[in-house]
């Protein structure tokens, strides 16, 4: 594998950037723009809510202002990122909307959202705290000092966005930290966030009123999508690929520690900040710099990699040791049961694996080519994609389409780089 390729924008920024500059007064042009079908249904929902959004060239232009009650539901598609931290801004609304999605999306848990959205005085039904949500918004919600249930950026980004619509201000308190993209973004836009460090975590500070002002932004390369390509390159004997522009957001980069670890030899070049996200190159060669499992990933460690544990279980089937994976229960309530979903394909790989309920153990394993499912989840396609690529024979992926809800065009991007 070699070359050099460019990765789409990243899909929790580009969310952010587009719901951000709807709520911002002025216009917005956002560069690179995440392709995936995930950020897409975020623009329906906030065109649907009668937000202004126009292509110019490669850029998106983004008019904010008051948003209006949509005509019919809110499609969030297979976007569990578009539901909840819409929630938020549509509990501060001062009317009725209804947010829906597909089956998997209709299927993962919104209690979280919807509980503490009702402590500060929207109005929401569900299908016993599943979509579709139905919400009475409220345009005086009331502050709140909330301890998030689970460690999710979703949820964070969620209350800190109603809490612009509240009296007074909101906090969080995160034990865990969690991807920190919403806190930026609403900063690059004007806001005052505070974020102080506690004895439990960290105090997230945001008051209710404040006015975001129109900034132009260029969306950094989704480290996600990367992940793929560089657990293919490193494990790939005489790979050397670079991966430019890339986000490289501290909450997001454990998983280039973990295959160092692993004895990758993956280094991070150019580094700059850009749009107050760090920005650099990435580049992995296919050759083992020592470093051996087994790898135990548990505890804080989770949130920061949640969605790599896909391709980093196919990547424990080439280490040393193995990789056992703990405490990472939310990988059931993802677009699929990835738990249950890499276990199986592994299985048919002919991987030694062992799931539990919050994890897995892969031990290390010759792969063998064989017929998979994508389990209608994009990052389960994409990671055996990348399993194939390491296992003797063919793999056939079925519903491997559904890679387009992250990364169109991520099979073309593999066979440009893979020789
Ligand atoms: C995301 C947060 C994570 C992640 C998802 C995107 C975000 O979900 O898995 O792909 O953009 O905030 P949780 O917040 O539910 O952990």
């Amino acid at each position: 594998m070699a070359g050099t390729l460019s990765l789409p924008g990243d899909k929790s920024i580009s969310h952010r950037a587009a719901i951000i500059s709807a709520l911002a007064r002025g216009e917005t042009r956002i560069a690179n723009y995440a392709t995936s079908a995930d950020c897409a249904s975020t623009l329906a929902c906030l065109a649907a809510l009668g937000i202004g959004i126009r292509r110019e060239g490669d850029s998106l232009a983004i008019t904010g202002g008051q948003l209006q009650k949509a005509d019919g539901f809110l499609d969030c598609g297979n976007s569990g990122t578009t539901m909840r931290l819409l929630a938020g801004v549509l509990a501060g609304q001062g009317f009725e909307s209804v947010l829906d999605g597909d089956d998997s999306l209709r299927g993962r848990p919104m209690g979280r959202v919807i509980r503490p959205l009702e402590a500060m005085g929207a109005e929401i039904g569900s299908r016993e705290g599943r979509a579709p949500l139905t919400i009475q918004g409220n345009r005086r919600l009331t502050a709140i000092d909330y301890e998030p249930e689970t460690a999710s950026a979703q949820l964070k980004s969620c209350i800190m966005l109603a809490g612009l619509f509240a009296d007074g201000c909101t906090t969080v308190l995160e034990r865990t930290p969690t991807r920190d993209h919403t806190e930026r973004m609403l900063i690059w836009f004007g806001a005052e966030i505070s974020q102080a460090t506690e004895r439990d975590g960290t105090l997230i500070g945001i008051r209710g009123g404040q006015d975001l002002q129109a900034n132009d932004l260029a969306v950094p390369g989704d480290i996600s999508s990367a992940a793929f390509f560089v657990v293919a390159a490193g494990l790939l004997e005489g790979s050397d690929l670079t991966l430019p522009g890339v986000g490289l957001n501290p909450t997001r980069t454990a998983v280039l520690d973990v295959l160092r670890s692993a004895g990758i030899s993956v280094s991070i070049e150019n580094v700059e900040t850009v749009c107050n996200e760090p920005v650099g190159t990435i580049r992995v060669r296919g050759e083992r710099i020592g470093g051996a499992g087994p790898i135990h990933l548990s505890g804080k460690v989770i949130a920061n990699l949640i969605d790599e544990l896909p391709v980093l279980a196919v990547a424990g089937t080439q280490i040393d040791g193995g990789l056992e994976v703990r405490d990472a229960g939310e990988l059931r309530v993802k677009e699929s049961d990835r738990i249950a979903a890499v276990t199986e394909n592994l299985r048919r790989m002919g991987a030694d694996v062992e799931q539990f309920a919050d994890g897995f153990t892969v031990r290390r394993s010759k792969l063998q080519g064989a017929r998979v499912d994508a389990f209608g989840d994009h990052r389960i396609a994409m990671a055996f994609a990348v399993a194939g690529l390491l296992a003797e024979g063919e793999t056939a992926i079925d519903g491997a389409d559904c890679a387009a809800v992250s990364y169109p065009g991520f099979y073309d991007a593999l066979a440009s780089v893979a020789e």
